[in-house]
């Protein structure tokens, strides 16, 4: 029989927990230069691949979990209600069941996303991870960081990556229950890096990461080759990192990025997350680099470009790209 998410948190869990008083976590949201994209298990979010991303430093989910009185849970995204028949607030009671279960306490759980709208930047990842952490110290639980980790995942794959600023490694693991599927920080920095958000068209209703990926999955066979892409790249990045060889980082996550993209285009119905601006602006990343500008991209799965560069080079890609939102990822 198939581990459920419940069957795997309680085990570490004591049977019931003390009511909590209140509780306030914020996680960042990251970016993969090594995509997570595939899963093993559906219900655990146990991937077919290992990843690695770089955090977003003060970009991110900020959540409070207090009781709430009038005997009802309540769900509250950047200061408005969620209706509990809405998917984000079915998602985020979903996730508070995990640890809650029996104990009959109503709550009121309130995210506020830091993440600027312009940036079109999915915020799942950090949102469970900042619910995970609020949760954790709301029910007094001292869960260790990879508990803490592998729990996020199962809200969402990427959240197990968000528990943790700097450059993140998740272990894909082996196991059925995938306890041994968490993420790690790396210890290596690397000041003079940026992030540069760049949305370049305002997205039509997408396919999420979570369809998008299951698709590629079923019907995509070029996604035969994609772990193998990901363990070379994932070696390649943790190489670069070690040596701060950032035209090896750069180009490693360009390539990652696109193949995941070719795994997604070869899937059917086809899934193009591109829009024409989004090809625009990868031609005008490839010319300026042509030009002698170190310059690249990563991009997920929607329409926006994030492009990696050095604090040296800042001036000039934020002349090129007007409205860049940079990131400086290892601002202290
Ligand atoms: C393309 O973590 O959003 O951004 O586990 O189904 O919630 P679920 O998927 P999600 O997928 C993220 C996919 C990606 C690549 C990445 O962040 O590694």
């Amino acid at each position: 029989m198939k581990l459920t998410k419940q069957d795997v948190v309680a085990r570490f869990l004591p049977a019931t927990l003390a009511e909590g008083a209140q509780a306030e976590a914020f996680a960042p949201s990251n970016i993969a230069l090594c995509k997570y994209w595939g899963k093993r298990d559906k219900e655990l979010n146990l991937p077919i691949n290992s990843s690695l991303s770089v955090s977003l430093a003060h970009l991110g989910s900020r959540t409070r979990i207090t009781p709430s009185d009038d005997g009802a849970d309540h769900v509250l995204l950047n200061g408005e209600e969620q209706p509990l028949d809405s998917k984000f607030a079915g998602k985020v009671i979903a996730f508070v069941e995990l640890f809650r279960r029996e104990l009959d306490q109503p709550l009121t759980i309130d995210t506020h996303n830091n993440i600027p709208t312009a940036a079109g930047l999915a915020s799942s990842a950090s949102g469970f991870a900042a619910l995970m952490l609020a949760l954790d110290k709301f029910y007094d639980l001292a869960l260790e960081p990879q508990l803490l980790s592998a729990f996020a995942r199962m809200g969402s794959g990427s959240a197990s990556r968000s528990i943790y600023q700097g450059f993140v490694e998740w272990q894909m693991g082996h196991r059925e229950d995938g306890m041994d599927s968490y993420a790690m920080p790396l210890e290596q920095s690397w000041p003079e890096l940026r992030v540069g958000l760049l949305k370049v068209a305002t997205g039509e209703k997408k396919v999420d990461s979570r369809a998008g990926m299951q698709r590629t999955v079923e019907t995509a066979h070029l996604y035969q080759s994609w772990p193998l892409q990901a363990a070379a790249d994932l070696e390649k990045l943790t190489d670069a990192i070690v040596r701060r060889d950032f035209e090896l980082l750069g180009s490693t996550a360009e390539q990652n990025a696109l193949s995941m993209h070719a795994t997604m285009i070869a899937s059917w119905p086809p899934l193009l997350y591109w829009q024409p601006d989004s090809v625009a602006a990868m031609h005008q990343v490839w010319q300026l680099r042509a030009d002698g500008l170190p310059l690249y991209f990563t991009m997920d799965a929607g329409p926006n470009l994030k492009l990696l560069f050095s604090a040296e080079h800042q001036q000039a890609v934020c002349d090129a790209f007007e409205q860049l939102e940079v990131v400086a990822p290892f601002s202290g």
